[in-house]
């Protein structure tokens, strides 16, 4: 079947009203357990059994089977329904004609009737932060709501929208910045605001005619911060080595942190994943090293968790004696007990995971889920859900030359489980296998089990002797080492194709000192030099990126092979073809560093970016494509160049989209990042997140025109990161539209 014809089949199987909430998606099919009596009532002719037996069934059309004497219908097929935007560096949001984008939700503002509005300068109180937005919108989630208030995947005129708050630009949340003498914070309400600002949103949504906006009086409003207390599941739960003082059974920890890209579950819980949380901790190695043990010593070495920590949060005092809000952040040993119950030598073990949260439920306590290991986790994408089939979540570790991971749980779904909250969770994801990939040269892959005793994980390794499956997870980079993953350019957002269960994952860039020229394979294929655009400064290695993509053997998510190319190279326009540009982006679909990626229920993939190698050229941008399938291109040899030797490599690229598949959507404000997307499922509503707009440049507060941003209050506001809002003028489906 040619390319064509293979997305036009994609397309017809979905075409059951993509304009409309009964569109499937593997998932939704089995969510459908949920709302049953809703969907049977719209689906007509659809019975139960046919809904909830198929993954695929969804994707028919209910009056597919044709009358007689009618003529069916021509199949439609999926077009992007937008121009593209041009490139940008504005201060502004530019969306395509036809399209109006709104602010949602932004940096303080209030998620209770009781708090007031956000002054924006710095004096809005630390406490206040419990019920106001937090900074760094990053991944999020739309979970749609039925009348009686319960979770409906169908439902697009109510929902909670769930978000991430990775971080936080500390320059403009305070009145004159951190208070901070020779690496110390002075100011304990600084701290505790910093503290409160990090961590989970959600928010009660609602449409009322075209407008959609938050309640404020929501009960299911809430913050999730670093101070939320967490409970600590799965094989590494109740283990020595989650000892603390907070918890010295090792069965709880307090917060979580870095909150980057996320996931869901068939049973309508958010996943949210702790990325760059290695940072924060403090430990001084000159200091701490003489009393930690060898295996103690490698832990910290991969994960990276030394120095003053970057917020210096250990370093403030508390008020209260007993309060160790802040001393929890000093990750050295600084007690007498032999297994850690009087101090935070283990802390870091307790960050690192993926951590599920029931919206549903504003007194849950959310759960961390350590069999889908510890690492620097950007997200979790759940694979096709098909009953009596394990649950498959795909995962990426996002550091230059680090790994990409898929969990594959031990029970088979159940769509009873529909609604089994965080109960649901400790059946599917508190016990399962953890894989690591390996990509071969020859377009094929391997998923490597991480267990103890498999692929040289064992006690006797030379780089750590692992004790237990604890042990295992809990290292699982090490674990990863021992059994020979490939390392990759830096594994950013996976997306899973809702038609054909095909997985995407953006390899953001990577640079010549992690991945030299010597070092570059079938999966990482270029080296090349971008020389910077204004400034003539040398960008070697891959500083564009690309995105990798794989087919699971017969299609079976569980699966230990698979197939793979390379979807899309970032690239500048301008740049050589053969061995630069390889997927030939032109002026109105040319990107660099692949970050978000999101699939539509239509089979729209968006691309996120968080560029720097492109940013004197353009701020970040999302774009919308129709991607291919895995193979619909062929064997490429790259000729890469370090500038004194080249190195020909040989990769498998997928067939360039062109401007029919891929355009620019939208460009964001000056030094923000453009993450997290979501969308209602009936595909008219487009959530966005646009991230730190102004980071890169430290203010004067004194001078607003210093500031890098005003986004989006402008004039001389602090910039705020801020959810927007997008919609179709005429009421269509965003992105794409079957034509
Ligand atoms: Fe938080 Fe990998 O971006
Ligand atoms: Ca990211
Ligand atoms: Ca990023």
């Amino acid at each position: 079947m040619s390319d064509s014809g293979k997305r036009h089949r994609a397309v017809e199987l979905e075409d059951i009203g993509t304009n409309s909430s009964d569109n499937q998606t593997f998932d939704s099919v089995v969510r459908a357990h949920l709302s049953r009596r809703a969907l049977i009532k719209r689906a007509l002719g659809v019975t139960a059994s046919a809904l909830l037996g198929s993954p695929f069934i969804g994707c028919g059309t209910a009056g597919s089977a044709t009358e007689p004497g009618v003529k069916p219908e021509e199949p439609k097929e999926l077009k992007l329904n937008f121009s593209a935007v041009p490139k940008s560096l504005t201060d502004t949001l530019i969306v395509p004609d036809g399209y109006t984008a709104s602010l949602l939700f932004c940096l303080g503002d209030p998620m209770a009737v009781s708090v007031p509005a956000y002054r924006n300068d710095g004096s809005d109180s630390a406490a206040s932060f419990t019920q106001r937005a937090g900074d760094h919108h990053d991944g999020m989630s739309f979970f749609g709501m039925g009348p009686s208030s319960a979770h409906d995947p169908q439902a697009s005129a109510r929902g909670l929208l769930v978000m991430n708050h990775e971080g936080s630009t500390t320059a403009y949340l305070h009145p004159s910045g951190p208070t901070v003498e020779k690496n110390v914070r002075l100011v304990e309400q600084e701290v505790i605001k910093e503290l409160n600002v990090y961590g989970v949103s959600v928010i009660e949504v609602i449409r009322q005619g075209s407008q959609l906006s938050y309640k404020t009086d929501s009960p299911f409003n809430r913050r999730i911060t670093t101070y939320t207390d967490m409970t600590i599941s799965g094989p590494a739960a109740q283990t020595a080595y989650m000892v603390t003082a907070y918890s010295p059974d090792g069965t709880r920890t307090r917060g979580t942190l870095s909150n980057c890209a996320n996931g869901h579950t068939p049973w309508g819980t958010y996943l949210t994943c702790e990325e760059n949380w290695a940072g924060y901790f403090r430990r001084v190695t000159t200091v701490d090293n003489p009393n930690r043990t060898a295996k103690e010593l490698a832990s910290f070495a991969r994960y990276g968790v030394s120095g003053n920590g970057r917020e210096l949060w250990a370093t403030a005092v508390a008020t209260a004696p007993d309060d160790t809000s802040f001393a929890r952040w000093n990750a050295m040993k600084t007690g007498i007990t032999a297994n850690g119950s009087d101090d935070f030598r283990n802390v870091a073990n307790t960050y690192g995971w993926v951590v599920e949260i029931d919206p549903f439920v504003p007194t849950s306590t959310p759960k961390k889920r350590t069999a889908l290991g510890r690492f620097a986790h950007e997200g979790a994408w759940l694979g096709p859900v098909v009953p009596g089939k394990p649950l498959v979540w795909y995962m990426g570790d996002d550091t230059r030359g680090d790994y990409i991971y898929k969990y594959v749980s031990t029970a088979s779904w159940d769509p009873a489980d529909a609604n089994g909250g965080l109960a649901a969770g400790d059946k599917y994801l508190d016990h399962g296998k953890l894989y690591v990939a390996k990509f071969h040269a020859d377009g094929t892959g391997t998923w490597l089990e991480l267990r103890l005793g498999a692929n040289g994980i064992n006690a006797q390794n030379p780089a750590y002797a692992f004790a237990d499956q604890a042990d295992v997870l809990i290292q699982a980079r090490l674990a990863a080492d021992a059994a020979g993953a490939t390392k990759m350019d830096r594994p950013e957002w996976g997306a899973v194709h809702p038609h054909n269960g095909e997985v995407y994952l953006s390899l953001t860039n990577n640079n010549s000192t992690v991945r030299t020229l010597d070092s570059t394979d079938a999966a990482n294929p270029r080296f090349y030099n971008h020389p910077k655009e204004g400034t003539g400064t040398a960008q070697r290695g891959n500083p564009n990126g690309h995105i990798i993509r794989w087919a699971e053997t017969n299609a079976d998510p569980a699966a230990t092979g698979f197939r793979w190319d390379i979807f899309l190279f970032g690239a500048r326009s301008s740049a050589d073809a053969v061995n630069e540009n390889l997927s030939g982006l032109t002026d109105n679909n040319d990107f660099s560093s692949p970050d978000g990626l999101w699939f539509g229920r239509n089979g729209v993939l968006w691309i996120q970016t968080d560029d720097n190698a492109y940013a004197n050229v353009t701020n970040s941008m999302l774009l919308a494509t129709i991607p291919g399938r895995v193979g619909d291109g062929g064997k490429k040899a790259i000729a890469n160049s370090d500038g004194m030797k080249t190195k020909m490599v040989e990769t498998y690229a997928g067939k360039a989209p062109g401007e029919t598949n891929l355009r620019r959507f939208l460009v964001g404000p000056k030094e923000c990042e453009i993450t997290g997307l979501a969308e209602t499922p009936d595909g008219k509503t487009l959530f966005v997140n646009i991230q730190h707009p102004g980071e890169d440049t430290p203010p004067n507060l004194l001078d607003p025109a210093s500031f890098g941003s005003h986004w989006p209050d402008g004039g001389s506001a602090r910039p705020r990161s801020a959810t927007i809002v997008i919609t179709k003028n005429d009421g269509g489906t965003v992105g794409g539209s079957l034509l």
